[in-house]
């Protein structure tokens, strides 16, 4: 899979989802950069660690935003990013430490998601934010 570009199309217009987004695509890279490079398990495991706490430090922020401005879409929103985190913490971490196919899939997997989540669900709420005054 080529790296995942941070590019104009996926900037919604609010300063802290967009910036959040470039640190959680940012994360998702170096993931894949560990990979490539053929890291130890331990610094393997280690980064993508980091990009998990991030995804989870992401959708809590973002559901703090969208109870800040009473989003009418947040329960539905919010289920969104509970069963993707319980689906991305089912995939076996100790695996891909030791099977890069399975950290390649895992990748995949999230990469696809979050880039059609952001066009889709964050943008409908970054829509909403933005009608409320937020930027
Ligand atoms: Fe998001
Ligand atoms: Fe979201």
């Amino acid at each position: 899979m080529d790296k995942f570009v941070f590019d104009d199309s996926l900037r919604l217009g609010i300063t802290l989802i967009d910036e959040q987004h470039g640190r959680f695509i940012g994360y998702i890279n170096d993931t894949w950069d560990a990979l490539e490079r053929g890291d130890s398990k331990e610094e393997f495991l280690h980064i993508l660690n980091q990009l998990m706490d991030y995804v989870v430090e992401h959708f809590s922020d973002e559901e703090a935003l969208m109870k800040e401005f009473d989003y009418p879409g947040l329960a539905e929103h919010r289920d969104k990013h509970s069963d993707t985190t319980d689906e991305l913490f089912g995939f076996d971490m100790k695996l891909m430490g030791d099977d890069p196919e399975a950290a390649r899939s895992f990748l995949n997997f999230l990469t696809d998601w979050l880039r059609n989540h952001i066009n889709v669900v964050d943008r409908e709420l970054a829509a909403y934010l933005k009608e409320k005054g937020c930027s």
